[in-house]
Formats: structure tokens, sequence, C-alpha cells
């Protein structure tokens, strides 16, 4: 992937190179983005040198190391360290990935260029502005929509069949790999919904607790929120969960399509 979050009219300088002061080991080289509104320059790369020998084995104990012994002024998100929050998503080496779940000895070659998500606004060096991605991830209302009235002291059940229609949605952590992947949401962002909302939205259409699927399906019917997708499956190859938004697209389709011929 070559296409970054770049504020208009700008282009990426060359920025400093910090080299390590002890030479021998194992060392890696990592090429940053680095941008920040408070100095009002064009963003650049930074280089850091880092001698893998006394270092975690992730990519985010890379940006971890660097950010407590040479740079404090280097921003990302992290939380988990796990692959569950979503939070260190970026591109890394033209990938969007987990920092926290990308082994930099997998990473072919001794330079590790790091990136913020593509195609979105940039707060800070590797933090994307997710705002309008949750407020669409809102859009779809995400929770159990019922009307009927649950039986006292008990759960909606499910069976174990109707459970299993959730897996490979319910695993979805948010992180927006497949999204900023999306050529489609690219250039529709502001109106398609892409495909980690459709994948959630297809999560609660899948439920068979869920009584409103009629009025999901509803919302979903519009020629940019839903249609903007053109199978291009770039959002199922970057899922850092293995999951296939692509095909929870195609089954929305699908829904909708046997509505009408109803
Ligand atoms: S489908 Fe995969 S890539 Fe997309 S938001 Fe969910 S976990 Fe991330
Ligand atoms: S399959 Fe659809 S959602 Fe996935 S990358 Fe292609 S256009 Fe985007
Ligand atoms: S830090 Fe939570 S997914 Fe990477």
């Amino acid at each position: 992937m070559a296409e970054f979050s770049l504020p208009k009219n700008s282009k990426i300088n060359k920025g400093t190179h910090y080299p390590l002061s002890q030479k021998g080991g194992d060392v890696s080289t990592f090429k940053v983005y680095r941008w920040s509104p408070d100095e009002g320059k064009n963003p650049r790369t930074d280089t850091y040198e880092v001698n893998l020998d006394n270092c975690g084995p992730m990519v985010l104990d890379a940006l971890i190391k660097i950010k407590d012994e040479v740079d404090s002024t280097l921003t990302f998100r992290r939380s988990c360290r796990e692959g569950i929050c979503g939070s260190c998503a970026m591109n890394i080496n033209g990938t969007n990935t987990l920092a926290c779940t990308t082994s930099i000895k997998a990473i072919k070659g001794k330079e590790v260029s790091i990136y913020p998500l593509p195609h979105m606004e940039v707060v800070k060096d590797l933090v994307p502005d997710l705002s309008h991605f949750y407020a669409q991830y809102a859009s779809i209302k995400p929770w159990l929509q019922t009307d009927s009235v649950p039986l006292p002291d008990k759960e909606r059940l499910q069976s174990i069949e109707d459970r299993e229609k959730l897996d490979g949605l319910y695993e979805c952590i948010l992180c927006a790999c497949c999204t900023t992947s999306c050529p489609s949401y690219w250039w529709n962002g502001d109106r398609y919904l892409g495909p980690a909302v459709l994948l959630q939205s297809y999560r609660w259409l899948a439920d068979s607790r869920d009584e409103h699927t009629g009025e999901r399906l509803d919302d979903l019917e519009d020629p940019f929120k839903l249609y903007r997708c053109h199978t291009i499956m770039n959002c199922t190859s970057t899922c850092p969960k293995g999951l296939n938004p692509g095909k929870a697209i195609a089954e929305i389709k699908k829904m909708i399509a046997e509505r009408h011929a109803l």
C-alpha cells in the first residue's frame, strides 16, 4: 500500500537519524512517520536504530523502546499488547496490521517502515483520527435490539447452531486495518460504511436473538452505505485477526436480494 494520510499540499521530509551509541549486535532500522500539528511543518520520517538483542520481539516492543530510551515525543496508541484492543493498528512495511502481533524478525530485510493507517486524518505521528469511523460504527446500532418481553429470570438463549453463525464476526476488534485498506473507503468514506462497520452490522443481522433485522436492512439499503463495496477484497487480505469482511458484505447483499425476491 503506498497511500498515506498526509496533510494537503505537503511532502514527507527526511528527518533525524538516531544511530546506536554502541556498534555490534543484531541491529534493525525503523523508519517512522512523524507529524505534529503543533510544529506547523511538513511531515518527516525519523530513523531509529534498535539493537534487537535487548528488545522484545514485536514491532510494538521496538516502538516502546524508542519512546522510552531515544525519543519520548514519538506518539502511538497501544493498550493490550495482545492483539485484543485494536489500538496499535498501523501501516508496517506497506501492510495495515497490529504492531503488537507483528514479529520484527518475520519482516524481510533490516529496515522497517512505519506509517499511520492510510487515508485518515492524522492526530499526531502514528495516531489516526478515528472519530468518523466510530460514528459510523455507532450508526449501525451495534447492540441487541428486541421488542418481545424476555422470560422472567432468563437470558435470551441461542441454539449451538445459531451461536456458531457469529463465529468469524464477534472476534472483530475494530482496529480499522480493513477499512483503511479499502479503495472504495478511501474515496467515499464520508458515506460508505466500509468493511469493518459492515462486518459488525452483519454480526447483528446474523444474531438469532435480534428482532430488528428488517430495520437494519432498510438502513443499509443505500447506494453509498453498502453498495460502494466492489469486492476488491483488500479488506479480507489485510485483517490481522484472519476475518473475512468481504464475505460478510456479500452476505448482507444476499439478505437484501432475498428480501426483494419474496
Ligand atoms: S474485520 Fe479485521 S481488520 Fe477489520 S476491524 Fe475487524 S479485526 Fe480489524
Ligand atoms: S471487498 Fe469491499 S470492503 Fe473489502 S476492500 Fe473491497 S471494496 Fe472494500
Ligand atoms: S496493543 Fe492492543 S491490539 Fe495491539
